[in-house]
């Protein structure tokens, strides 16, 4: 993917993509005639609108012109175009660039109605590398008659403004191929089925892909959990024939200051069958995708060390399948957590809180001043906040806030829920702590209170993407599938001040 200082009229491509608005007039000089009127029929027809992800296609007549057609894509309203509606809208156009075959295509960067200075020309650009980047997303496939895919389009993004502009937006570019790189590499690790994906090959997985990128890699045995007290990870791996893993990776740029250290924490369950709370027949092959959080981790640590973040970073990914086998734990087992705290376990299909619990403990260990966490823990955040919003959770309120900031710039979607005091009461057990399920009512709030006894008072956010690691339906921007959520928002956690 390059980065190119030209007029539109310059770039020698296949495909020229432009994005286009609902208001706009002469939305790129001189196209309406390059095209020999074409722009301007379609508009006045009707056949383009410029409504988000609208597309319309023409060949430039213009000899002067060097690329050989364009493909208007909408972009709404000019005044609603940001940074995050430019993200989906170059992964549309990426899209459906792909299903023409295209092999070189350029898309002009536009900046909506706000000024086009130099930060916002950056923030662009990053944002449209990134969707273009997602749009090559391939889900892979176990079939044998998998018809070959072809080459990917190589993409140039055009930015106009000068060589010093554009310098900068090449850098942003190259930023946002790598985030979004990232995030189909934890969409392939999410799609992957629970037969190949065990927990040891999901640690060996995470360690290519973190250690790849440079960051340090630690993978801890069963044994070795045993020996930290691990008891909630480990109870929860019991029912499985596959042993558990814990996933430890370490940013350390040299010359960064000793605190903070950012504590990345995400639930690696490679499946979720229930254990002996078993979950019905219906729907659980999707439980594969219960390890999105970890994977989410790992790959955000890869793009952390690729783009070498400021800051320390620990991640932390405990891994193991939650089945029903003769030696599972039952309900009303009790399990002590390394950090000592007694569990009674009500429900075995709240493993996700469990293996978390002893995860947040350990970065904890490993010097952590900041916790986040990344969970697809409840189907009750799917009831509350649907399929497209992620719910966030944590102490104090300004690094929630922050959080969400970054969640926000990163594109993905997420929205506080409380904390009251008043919800831990659903957790009171007679003969433990604490016990692991906490009723139906606010059932991700109380999953969230259970995680909070594992934070040690730090500054903790958890986001629950049980609603928004798997896509149900297909969009313009985005397949049906893994999404690949919080990669982008737990790497640029990196790179701002934790001043929280
Ligand atoms: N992995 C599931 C949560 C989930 C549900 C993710 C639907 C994606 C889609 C989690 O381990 C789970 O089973 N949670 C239970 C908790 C309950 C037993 C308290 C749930 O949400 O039903
Ligand atoms: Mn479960
Ligand atoms: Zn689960």
């Amino acid at each position: 993917m390059l980065a190119a200082d030209s007029t539109p009229a310059a770039v020698e491509t296949d495909l020229l993509v432009a994005p286009w608005f609902e208001d706009d007039r002469d939305g790129v000089a001189g196209l309406d005639h390059a095209t020999g009127g074409e722009v301007g029929r379609a508009i006045a027809s009707k056949e383009f609108e410029g409504k988000p992800f609208d597309l319309f296609l023409a060949p430039l007549v213009d000899g002067r012109w060097r690329a050989r057609r364009v493909a208007l894509i909408g972009g709404g309203k000019a005044a609603d175009f940001d940074a995050a509606l430019a993200r989906k809208v170059a992964a549309a156009a990426g899209a459906a660039v792909r299903l023409r075959r295209v092999a070189r295509a350029a898309f002009l960067l536009r900046c909506g109605a706000g000024a086009a200075d130099d930060a916002a020309t950056g923030a662009f650009a990053h944002a449209v590398a990134e969707g273009l980047t997602l749009s090559e997303f391939d889900i892979g496939s176990y079939k044998t008659d998998a018809p070959h895919t072809g080459e990917a389009t190589a993409w140039t993004i055009v930015i106009g403004g000068g060589a010093a502009a554009a310098g900068g937006a090449a850098a942003a570019v190259a930023r946002g191929r790598v985030l979004g790189e990232c995030s189909n590499l934890a969409r392939s690790l999410a799609n992957e089925p629970g037969n190949a994906l065990t927990p040891r090959e999901f640690a060996r997985r995470a360690a290519e892909i973190a250690g790849g990128g440079g960051a340090s890699v630690e993978i801890l045995d069963e044994r070795q959990s045993g020996e930290l007290g691990m008891g909630l990870l480990l109870g929860v791996a019991r029912g499985s024939s596959e042993p558990p893993r814990m996933i430890v990776f370490r940013h350390e740029p040299p010359g960064a200051p000793a605190a903070p250290i950012l504590g990345l924490v995400g639930k690696g369950i490679t499946f979720d069958t229930g254990g002996i709370s078993i979950k019905s027949a219906d729907g659980m092959e999707r439980m594969k995708d219960d390890m999105s959080g970890g994977a989410a981790v790992a790959c955000a640590m890869r793009a952390i060390s690729m783009l070498n973040a400021p800051m320390r970073v620990v991640g932390v990914v405990p891994a193991t399948e939650n089945m029903p086998g003769g030696r599972a734990i039952k309900p009303g087992d009790i399990l002590k957590s390394a950090q000592g705290t007694t569990v009674e376990v009500i429900n075995t299909d709240a493993e996700g809180r469990l293996i978390l619990g002893d995860g947040l403990w350990y970065a904890r260990r490993l010097g952590a001043t900041h916790l986040v966490d990344v969970a697809t823990l409840t189907g009750a955040v799917v009831v509350a906040l649907g399929k497209t919003t992620s719910g966030l959770y944590g102490t104090p309120e300004r690094f929630v806030a922050h959080v969400r900031r970054a969640a926000e710039a990163a594109g993905d979607r997420a929205w506080p829920l409380p904390l009251f005091e008043d919800y831990r009461e659903q957790l009171q057990s007679e003969i433990a702590d604490i016990s692991n399920t906490g009723g139906r009512p606010a059932g991700s709030i109380t999953a969230a209170m259970f995680l909070k006894e594992f934070t040690g008072g730090l500054p903790w956010v958890h986001m629950d993407i049980a609603g928004t690691a798997w896509a149900e339906e297909a969009k313009p921007y985005q397949p049906k599938g893994p999404t690949g959520v919080a990669v982008r928002t737990l790497a640029r956690l990196a790179f701002d001040p934790l001043d929280v």
